[in-house]
């Protein structure tokens, strides 16, 4: 069934563990999550970006869910927007069926310009008095991604914002938090700990220097009552960089999320996980692997089966990392 943000993270506090929210835009993705979740008795995060609306078309990306839910009902799924630019979007996704929003108000309509504190209190603050009407639970987000080593938001094609950020901006502030709580009442709030989303996290395994897992205990005890979220949590696996590499792929060196701090954020109180990096490369590896294994092959399902089976291998991997698994 689909439930909302709220109670599923409800639960994960109760219990201690985290949920990963997975992005999502085609069908092979979708079916992935869904066996791995099935296969761990795990409840699960769908989320899905402006982009993945654009990619698939509002329609399918909602029959498409609407599938899950028929094909999967004894698992429980939030359906979430990820990094909505306004109170628009986010109600576009209401309309759509999601049971979860988020507002990102930490950067102005283009997501790319960081707001003011008072634009993202204002914006964030309509969002969860529509969202509350109909049930639907809402993420907000204090600080901006990006990377404590260079001051930027990451990689080119990557979200988030241009320019150079300052330090006080990529580190999310324990006071500021508890205000901007009481002020719009989010269910959840996404924090600034020197994460950025895409490939091109760390120049080398992150320390406590370049990611601030320690902060969340300092933002936890702030706001023991609103759920925390890891954004660009992708670990960024070595292996299947190497893979890619192996067939043909360019990847530079670099390093995500690892794992083990992960579980650490979800010591200190993070209930949500933001991955979307780790299945985009586990698919690319795997589709690059069967068409350098396989030159005669020209069955597109013979690739995406490939894809579909390393994304499903990564989330698996992650229920049970995250002490989500065992229990839907
Ligand atoms: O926020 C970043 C997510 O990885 C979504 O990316 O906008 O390319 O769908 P996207
Ligand atoms: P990654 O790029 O690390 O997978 O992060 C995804 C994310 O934060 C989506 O909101
Ligand atoms: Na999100
Ligand atoms: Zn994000």
């Amino acid at each position: 069934p689909l439930i909302a943000l709220r109670p599923l993270l409800d639960h994960a506090a109760e219990h201690d563990y985290g949920v990963p929210a997975f992005n999502v835009n085609n069908m092979e993705q979708i079916q992935a999550i869904l066996q791995a979740a099935q296969a761990c008795d795990a409840p699960v995060i769908l989320q899905a970006s402006a982009g993945a609306r654009k990619y698939a078309g509002e329609p399918f990306l909602r029959k498409l869910v609407e599938a899950a839910v028929e094909q999967y009902p004894a698992t429980p799924i939030c359906l979430h927007q990820d990094h909505g630019a306004s109170p628009a979007v986010c109600v576009q996704a209401i309309r759509s069926g999601f049971t979860s929003v988020m507002m990102d108000g930490s950067l102005r309509e283009d997501q790319k310009t960081p707001a003011s504190y008072d634009y993202n209190v204002e914006v964030t603050r309509r969002v969860v008095e529509i969202a509350r009407a109909v049930g639907v639970s809402v993420e907000g987000e204090l600080g901006c991604l990006g990377s404590l080593e260079t001051g930027t938001a990451g990689e080119e094609d990557g979200v988030g914002a241009e320019g150079t950020l300052d330090h006080a901006q990529l580190l999310t502030d324990p006071e500021q938090a508890a205000d901007f709580v009481a002020r719009t009442g989010v269910d959840a709030l996404a924090i600034a700990i020197g994460t950025s989303h895409g490939a091109y996290k760390f120049t080398r395994q992150p320390t406590g220097d370049i990611l601030a897992i320690d902060r969340i205990a300092a933002i936890h005890a702030k706001i023991p009552n609103t759920h925390l979220v890891m954004h660009g949590s992708s670990s960024v696996p070595q292996e299947w960089l190497a893979i890619i590499r192996q067939h043909g792929g360019a990847i530079r060196e670099t390093y995500g999320v690892p794992v083990e701090e992960i579980v650490r954020g979800i010591r200190h109180g993070v209930r949500k996980i933001n991955i979307d990096t780790d299945i985009r490369l586990a698919m690319t590896g795997a589709m690059r692997k069967v068409m350098a294994e396989k030159p005669e092959e020209f069955d597109p399902r013979a690739f995406l089966k490939a894809a579909t089976a390393a994304a499903r291998d990564i989330c698996r991997d992650r229920f049970e990392a995250f002490g989500c698994a065992g229990q839907a």
